[in-house]
């Protein structure tokens, strides 16, 4: 079959896929604000608009670091993979990403679509065989490939980029480029060995991705991932092995190529087509025009790590298969930190989901919102719980939460929660009820823009010109003197805070829920599409009943802030205190040794700086025997003024050194707390004794 042609500009369909996770851990913030906050954004607002949308994902179970993380937990694959699949689907479940299907690449219909897959491209002769040297290592007889290697990139210098990929500068790598590579399984240096792989020779779609990408998506992809995909198209791009000698994987379906599996990132975005599969099959439709019909708009949500295997490996599949559609748009983005650290799942620096949920219960919109609101598209951004609150507070609560909650209880205060009749609009109501049917437009403009926090912010101006609206009207003033005119102000607000409930679902699904359960438009003729908004003139009619107030978001206290701050931090030192190098135990001495040392309790009479000298003090010593002076390194741990009077351990018999021209005439013991701290070996009892971690001599 020949590719079908471009899509075209009004597309009957969209296939939007979002990353799938790998199945080693469970999901973080910057996963959800990275891919699939926006691409449910998307999804929900393609769906709203009457769109016919497959929102696709699935959990990616296969690759090295699911074997790596069973090898340490002693478990096999397949238990690890059970286990986050489990994890992450409700994850996705509890935070609304309304996907279509999520599916695994453990399932049959996987396996199968992956195979086939490989075997058209190798029946159609786009690969090379070839037999090559591999990186190997003896002591655990196995290859080394992807993350079984780290070594130093070839291309920025990075030190810990793996066989496949360097996650300093993202460049896409095969495990005989790196520089000193040394085994993550054993910490050998490999050797090289011979095997036979297959290739796919992405020199030989050059030509093509260059005018497909180079040329025609200039304008339309993010500067960041036009810019990343020229650079390797400019580099140069060389075959690449999609086939693996490992026992975790797909069957490279072939003669010849026992006990070899797909790469997989071969296997992994074929996942897309049989998650779509799989769908389809369940909902009773015909797969293939999401994927290879000219009229689809198929659309991959990524983070920018992902970029190479979406924009240059995963069309040039496509494109040597010859019968899919390629992608409209990658709209990669960049990564977000947290507190100002790269998030990392090996440190624990993050925010997981299900942690998330059980300090905020019922508060997904919050994190939704706040990640939206401060997403990482353009470059890295920033996630602060300050910023969190702030959001929540200054923004969801006193903006539109107060808007809402004005209009339901005054509804319900002056006419019984039934929506009154206007009179006569004022110019400002005339204005007022423009501008909310300019808003679909506009936040739809920003969406298909891939804009999505800029889509968030123009929805809370909506909130915004409800409460301004209110403010400047002051119905409950008007009330006592001007029936007819507060009737007409509470209908005008019911028409916004109908808009609202509409234009928040694709940002805030169960607040927009919990709106329109409220405002009693759930379904039938009272419920409102996005182009309803624009069209209809009343979105809510005279005389319909609406009901109680509910706050729809509430405020967030400082402690509770605090309490994740403080989460985080624990969660720094556990990491550090696991990491920390303990030295090796010293040579054994003898017991004639260890009783040469005249180790008595003293007492520091006085301190002081040693002056331009950073870490040293000048203490003076009672040590029962005399009164001496001790130089003591430990002027970067403690002031002079707290250490005076201090009780200490001092081994006096030390032969004098004269350290910046004052001679030290002894030495005080010292030891490390557990997280790292100075510590006095004191013979009194305290609890800095108790966790001694090393003695140290300062
Ligand atoms: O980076 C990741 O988490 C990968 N598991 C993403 C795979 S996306 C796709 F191609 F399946
Ligand atoms: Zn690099």
């Amino acid at each position: 079959m020949n590719q079908p042609k471009k899509s075209a500009s009004s597309p009957d369909r969209y296939t939007i896929t979002a990353a799938l996770p790998y199945t080693n851990g469970a999901i973080h913030i910057g996963h959800l604000a990275g891919v699939y906050v926006p691409a449910d954004i998307y999804a929900r607002y393609l769906r709203l608009i009457g769109k016919d949308v497959a929102f696709i994902c699935g959990s990616d179970e296969h690759g090295v670091p699911i074997t790596i993380k069973a090898k340490k937990e002693g478990v096999t694959p397949q238990d690890i993979v059970d286990k986050y699949h489990a994890i992450i689907k409700t994850s996705f479940e509890d935070f609304g990403i309304s996907f279509d299907n999520y599916s695994r690449t453990t399932s049959k219909i996987h396996h199968d679509t992956a195979q086939e897959f490989f075997k058209t491209l190798y029946d159609k002769g786009e690969f090379i065989e070839e037999t090559t040297e591999q990186l190997y290592d003896e002591e655990a007889d196995q290859f080394l490939a992807d993350r079984f290697v780290t070594g130093t990139c070839p291309k920025c210098g990075y030190e810990e980029a793996y066989g496949d990929q360097c996650e300093k500068c993202g460049s896409s790598l095969n495990a005989t480029d790196l520089i000193n590579p040394k085994s993550a399984i054993s910490g050998n240096v490999p050797t090289l060995k011979q095997t036979k792989h297959w290739f796919l020779p992405l020199d030989k779609h050059e030509a093509f991705l260059r005018e497909w990408i180079l040329e025609g998506h200039k304008k339309d992809w993010k500067p960041n991932v036009y810019g990343q995909v020229k650079s390797w198209i400019d580099d140069g791009l060389r075959p690449r092995a999609v086939t693996r000698d490992l026992d975790w994987g797909i069957p490279v379906p072939v003669e010849g190529a026992d006990g070899k599996v797909l790469y997989v990132w071969f296997d992994a975005p074929i996942g897309y087509i049989s998650s779509t599969k799989e769908w389809a099959e369940r909902v009773g439709k015909d797969w293939e025009p999401y994927w290879k019909d000219e009229n689809t708009k198929l659309v991959h949500f990524i983070g920018k790590d992902n970029i190479v295997f979406h924009c240059i490996i995963f069309p040039a599949m496509l494109k040597a298969e010859g019968s899919y559609i390629l992608p409209d748009n990658v709209p990669a983005n960049e990564f977000l930190n947290l507190e100002g650290n790269k998030l990392s799942t090996s440190k624990n620096w993050a925010v997981w989901l299900p942690e998330y949920l059980e300090d905020f219960p019922n508060q997904q919109d919050v994190l939704r919102y706040a990640l939206t609101a401060n997403a990482p598209e353009t470059k890295d951004n920033d996630f602060t719980w300050k910023d969190f609150q702030a959001r929540n507070n200054n923004e969801l609560v006193a903006i539109f939460g107060n808007f809402i909650n004005r209009v339901v209880v005054l509804t319900d205060k002056y006419y019984n929660g039934v929506a009154p009749e206007p009179s006569d609009f004022s110019v400002v109501d005339e204005e007022t009820l423009a501008a909310v049917k300019a808003y679909p437009d506009v936040i739809a403009s920003s969406i298909e823009r891939y804009r999505f926090r800029e889509a968030s912010q123009e929805l809370l101006n909506l909130a915004r010109l409800g409460n301004k609206y209110l403010a400047d009207e002051e119905p409950w003033k008007l009330v006592k003197t001007d029936e007819a005119r507060t009737k007409t102000i509470m209908f005008v607000s019911l028409q916004i805070a109908s808009a609202l409930a509409t234009l928040s679902e694709p940002f805030l699904p169960f607040t927009s829920d919990k709106l329109k359960t409220i405002l009693n438009i759930h379904s039938g003729d009272v419920k409102n599409s996005w182009t309803d908004i624009s069209s209809k003139k009343v979105l809510l009619h005279t005389g319909h009943p609406i009901g109680k107030a509910e706050l729809l978001f509430s405020k967030i206290e400082d402690d509770a802030i605090q309490s994740q701050l403080d989460k985080l931090i624990a969660s720094k030192l556990a990491n550090e205190a696991a990491n920390k190098k303990v030295e090796p135990q010293k040579e054994t001495i003898a017991f004639e040794d260890f009783s040469k040392l005249d180790i008595r309790v003293g007492t520091i009479l006085e301190a002081e700086k040693m002056p331009k000298a950073n870490k040293l003090l000048v203490l003076k010593i009672d040590t029962g025997i005399d009164i001496r002076t001790i130089v003591s390194g430990i002027a970067e741990s403690f002031t002079p003024e707290e250490i005076i009077g201090k009780r200490v351990t001092v081994l006096v018999n030390l032969a004098p050194r004269t350290l910046r021209g004052v001679e030290s005439q002894g030495m005080i013991l010292m030891t490390e707390s557990e997280d790292g701290k100075l510590v006095f070996v004191n013979p009194d009892t305290s609890s800095e004794a108790k966790v001694p971690n090393g003695l140290q001599i300062s």
